[in-house]
Formats: structure tokens, sequence, C-alpha cells
């Protein structure tokens, strides 16, 4: 198939590149041409900002046509509507050689809820337009609309927190930091609040299990790994990952005077409640699989982090001494 992923050059939408060319397919990457990352031999290239949509979008099209187009860097709608416009709506008929429009959405799309695990039909995001969420929403809404009115073939995953090798965001690799120093690992609250990850490389196949695949046009599929984890649970498995246990310690937020902002930047999760996604459908409907437990997918991770991660000198520790001199860790 002729591919086209929007993004592509960096983590999950490098892996999906890589997967997509693994499997045979003629694939070219759309991004502004800044991420310095190797792309395998013969993808295309084609450069464009999405901040300016329009244009993103009249370069995607231009470069057409496609058998499939995957969007891993919608995060507003203003972003895919113009795209959905050049690439489907403005096309007759008969130009409208596009199966697949797959969107990256995330687990971040569900309402709070009462229930666990989510799935998929369980109510979305309510909240005003502007947080991460609710834009998702809104560009499932707009997706969802395009294929019921014009037939966009549109399929939509869902994924929790994604790791492993070329994570751009300081989610393990906070962790490997702190343990690989023997540097206490502070978990706020009790450490047993769960969540739920994807491997890259599983979410990259889950991605291209979309192809050729009918049943799944018109519908939207969590994709994490099949059971949640608790915080120190994970920790544990970190340890595991270096080669030396976790000094795991609990804290309370509120007891060590910390703001939201800081919370924010003192630990990278969810904390307060439990996240819990329902992966069967994407497993009856996809075949999906995963490759990687959650014990070895961290062991990748650390690999990676070993040789490539990107922060030079030594990490801050300056708001852990703070907590830790705060007398709220337990
Ligand atoms: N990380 C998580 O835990 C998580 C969880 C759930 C869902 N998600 C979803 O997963 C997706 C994240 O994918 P990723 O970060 O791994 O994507 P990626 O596609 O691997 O990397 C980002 C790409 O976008 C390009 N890019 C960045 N800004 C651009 C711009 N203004 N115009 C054009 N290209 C641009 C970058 O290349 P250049 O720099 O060269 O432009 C790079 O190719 C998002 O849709 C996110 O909502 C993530």
């Amino acid at each position: 198939m002729r591919i086209v992923v929007i993004g592509g050059s960096k983590f999950a939408g490098l892996h999906l590149t890589r997967e997509l060319v693994s499997r045979g397919h003629e694939v070219s990457v759309v991004n502004r041409g800044q991420t310095a990352k190797e792309l395998p031999a013969g993808v295309g290239r084609i450069i464009a900002d999405r901040k300016d949509p329009a244009a993103l979008a009249a370069r995607v099209a231009e470069a057409g046509p496609w058998d499939a187009v995957y969007d891993c860097i919608a995060y507003r709608p203003a972003e895919s509507a113009p795209l959905i416009q050049a690439i489907w709506a403005d096309l007759p008929d008969a130009r409208r050689t596009l199966k697949h429009f797959v969107h990256i959405s995330t687990g971040s799309v569900y309402a709070k809820t009462d229930y666990l695990p989510l799935k998929e039909h369980f109510p979305r995001s309510a909240d005003e337009p502007g947080t991460y969420g609710s834009d998702k929403k809104l560009i499932e809404d707009l997706l969802f609309a395009a294929h019921e009115k014009e037939g966009l073939p549109v399929t939509m995953l869902r994924p929790g927190y994604i790791y492993g090798p070329d994570n751009p965001i300081y989610r393990e690799s906070y962790f490997f930091d702190r343990v690989r120093r023997g540097r206490p690992v502070l978990i706020p609250g009790n450490g047993l609040i769960i969540t739920q990850f994807v491997y890259v490389d599983d979410l990259a196949q889950a991605l291209s299990l979309v192809l050729g695949n009918r049943e799944a046009v018109g519908e939207a599929f969590n994709i994490a790994g099949e059971y949640g984890c608790n915080l120190d649970h994970y920790a544990q498995l970190i340890g595991e990952a270096v080669g030396r246990p976790a000094d795991i310690r609990h804290y309370d937020p509120q007891a060590a005077g910390l703001s939201p902002d800081e919370m924010r930047k003192a630990f990278p999760y969810k904390w307060r409640e439990h996240t819990l996604r329902d992966t069967t459908k994407i497993r009856q409907i996809l075949g999906y699989r995963e490759k990687h437990t959650l014990k070895e997918g961290l062991a990748e991770a650390y690999r990676w982090y070993v040789e490539h991660w990107p922060v030079k000198g030594e990490p801050d520790f300056t708001l852990d001494d703070r907590i830790l001199a705060s007398g709220a860790v337990r």
C-alpha cells in the first residue's frame, strides 16, 4: 500500500513507520524536518508544518493518492479539519482511493468514571475545549462525523501511556534516573494506584493491523497492556530492568507543600485515580496480541536509555530533595 504517516519521525510515529516498511508498504513521512532521527531506507519525506494546517493538507493531497493516512500528531480539531477536506471531502467519488484514515487518539478522551475497566462506548470528556483530552475528543467527533456523513474510512486508537525506546517524554527515564543512582523513588499517595502502559512497538503493530480490515472502519479501540499495574509494582519492574532495587517511598503531596504545577514536575503519571481500559475489542477485531510484557518492554527501554537518553549532566533532584526534607515522606 501507498501510505503517508503524519508525524512519523520521533517516537510512536517512527516505530509505526518502521513497522509499515517491514511489512512491505511504500511509506512517506510528513514533518518539519527538525527531528534528526534516521528513517528506514526508501521512506519519502514531505516537509510541512502543522501550524499551517491548510498548507500541510494541500501538500499531503498533492503527493497522493494514498491507500492509507496515519495521523500521529493531531492535537486540535482545527489541525484535522483541512486534512479531511483535502484528502476526502473535496474529492469526487472516483478519486477517493483512500481505504484507511487512522488517527492516534488517547485514552484521555474518557470522562471521569465510577466504573472500570473503561470500554470504548463509555462517555467521553465533556470538558471545555483547550485541554488535551477534550481536544482529542473533539477530533474524534469530527472524524466520526466525516465517517457517518461522507464515508471517511476512519479508525481511531486510544493508547495508554506509551513507553519504550525513543520516548522523548520524561516518564520511564524519570524512574531510571533515580534508580540507577540509588536515589529514592518518590511516589505520591500509597503506590497502589493502577495505570496501564503500551510498548511502542506493540502500538505500532496494532496500528498496522488496521490495514485491510474493513471491520475496523468507523471504530475506536483502546490499546494498552491487557492488565493494569500499580505504581509500586511499576517501580519494582524498573528496578529489575536497571539491576538495582527501587528504593520506593510514599508521600502526601499536600503535606509536602507542592503546588499543582510542581506536582506535575514531581511525578510523571496520574497518581490520584486508577486508569484501566478494556482491550478486548482490539484483540477480537484486529487480532492484536502484545509481544512484550511490561517487564520485557522496560528492559528494552532501559537499554535504549543507557545509550541514548539525551539529558546531559546530572538530572535536577531539587524537588525530590525538598519533598524528602518536608517530613511528608512515609
Ligand atoms: N506519549 C504517550 O504516552 C501518549 C499516550 C496516548 C496517546 N498519545 C498520542 O500519540 C501521539 C504522539 O506521537 P509521537 O509523539 O510519538 O509522534 P511521532 O510522530 O513519532 O513524533 C512527532 C512527529 O511530529 C513531527 N512534528 C512535530 N511538530 C510538527 C509540526 N508542527 N508540523 C509538522 N510535523 C511536526 C516531528 O518531526 P519534526 O520535529 O521534524 O517536525 C515528528 O515526526 C499523539 O497523537 C498523542 O496524542 C501519546
